[in-house]
């Protein structure tokens, strides 16, 4: 046991009420986030500047009292640190420069850490800035997502420019992952090494991929980033989330070494508890249920509990939060799960 209810959950412990935190928990829902924001300027600055990125971390615990705090920053910052270029555009999300299977061999790993450094500032001022239970949760995005927005340029509805990319290009494809997947496995450690608890791998556009796909671009560079996480950190716990992943969440978690599973709420709750037969499971109430309020969110939060709750489990969302949220839904969602706890 540790002091940290969302590491020991994690690692296989019972818990009830589960520990809670919430994808995208910073963000424009919150309108100390929107304040922040305007007063940073610009998206990336708000990552590149500790004061801000550390600033609108704290808000949601601040707040609500969350379990885990995740560090404040993007996935993106990676192909960034890569010498991609990459713009945030109101209303659009990301934009970069399409790479092309020429790009991939001129990809620049010097000064990547440099680049990053910020990042890693700001993880070494949360862990001294956060209450002592409160589990701080470093990330990176799984090397087939941001593969797809380094491709595309921009966020697509099925990622056909990267499918098509990796049928057409299998050896720059190849390259491409393994250079992302080894840059991050880097960039993971160095926030391990700066206070990080836990590390979550994003791959939110795992679930458009066939099987075979599924296997070469999502399960095994994830594997060779926990791998390499694992010499130096054999224990610090690693979520991966295979968004959309469907039946391939069976066996997921062996096969790529991960400690616990995030789970999207399309995952039938009944599946969820054989998942959760081998370890931790972490979700997966859907975003609307939360948007909605009322009936509509009692019902989500009693289901999960219902048949996950005696866990091992970490409450949280199927995906990230959506600005339209209004925040007594988030205080209701809180107040539901660890009233629960108390009957
Ligand atoms: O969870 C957190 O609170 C930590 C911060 C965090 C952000 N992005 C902040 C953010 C994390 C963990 C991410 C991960 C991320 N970023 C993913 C994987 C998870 C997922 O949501 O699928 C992806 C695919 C991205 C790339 C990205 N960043 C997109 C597609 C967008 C635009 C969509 C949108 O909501 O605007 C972003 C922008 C972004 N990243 C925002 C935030 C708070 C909104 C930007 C703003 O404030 O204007």
């Amino acid at each position: 046991m540790t002091k940290r209810r969302v590491v020991d959950v994690l690692n296989g412990e019972r818990q009830f009420p589960p520990p809670i935190w919430m994808m995208r928990q910073a963000g424009r829902y919150l309108p100390e986030y929107r304040a922040a924001r305007e007063k940073a300027g610009s998206f990336l600055d708000l990552c590149y500047t500790p004061d801000f990125a550390v600033e609108v971390t704290l808000q949601p615990i601040r707040r609500f009292g969350f379990d885990a705090a995740i560090l404040f920053s993007d996935i993106l910052v990676v192909p960034h640190a890569l010498g991609r270029n990459l713009r945030f555009e109101e209303g659009r999300g990301p934009i970069l420069d399409p790479i092309d299977p020429d790009g991939v061999g001129r990809l620049k790993t010097e000064g990547f850490h440099d680049h990053l450094e910020p990042v890693y500032e700001t993880v070494r001022r949360l862990r001294g800035a956060l209450p002592t239970e409160t589990t701080l949760i470093g990330f990176c995005g799984a090397p087939w997502t941001v593969a797809t927005y380094m491709i595309a340029g921009h966020g697509t509805p099925d990622q056909a420019p990267a499918r098509l990319f990796a049928y057409r290009f299998p050896e720059a494809m190849e390259q491409l992952l393994m250079i992302l997947a080894d840059q991050s496995a880097a960039y993971l450690k160095r926030q391990i090494a700066a206070g990080a608890d836990v590390v979550q791998i994003f791959d939110s556009w795992a679930g458009v991929l066939d099987e075979a796909s599924f296997e070469a671009f999502c399960v095994a560079p994830m594997r060779r980033i926990v791998e390499d996480v694992r010499k130096s950190y054999p224990r610090v716990p690693i979520i991966g989330f295979p968004r959309g992943a469907g039946s391939l969440y069976g066996g997921f978690r062996e096969k790529a070494g991960v400690t616990a599973l995030g789970l999207d709420w399309s995952v039938p709750l009944t599946q969820a508890a054989d998942l959760q037969g081998a370890g931790a499971v972490q979700g997966n109430l859907d975003p609307l249920r939360l948007v909605a309020g009322g009936k509509a969110l009692d019902e989500g939060v009693d289901a999960i509990l219902g048949v996950l709750g005696q866990g091992p489990l970490v409450f949280n969302l199927g995906h990230g939060i959506t600005p339209e949220t209004p925040i007594a839904h988030v205080e209701r969602m809180i107040e539901r799960i660890r009233k629960a706890g108390a009957a």
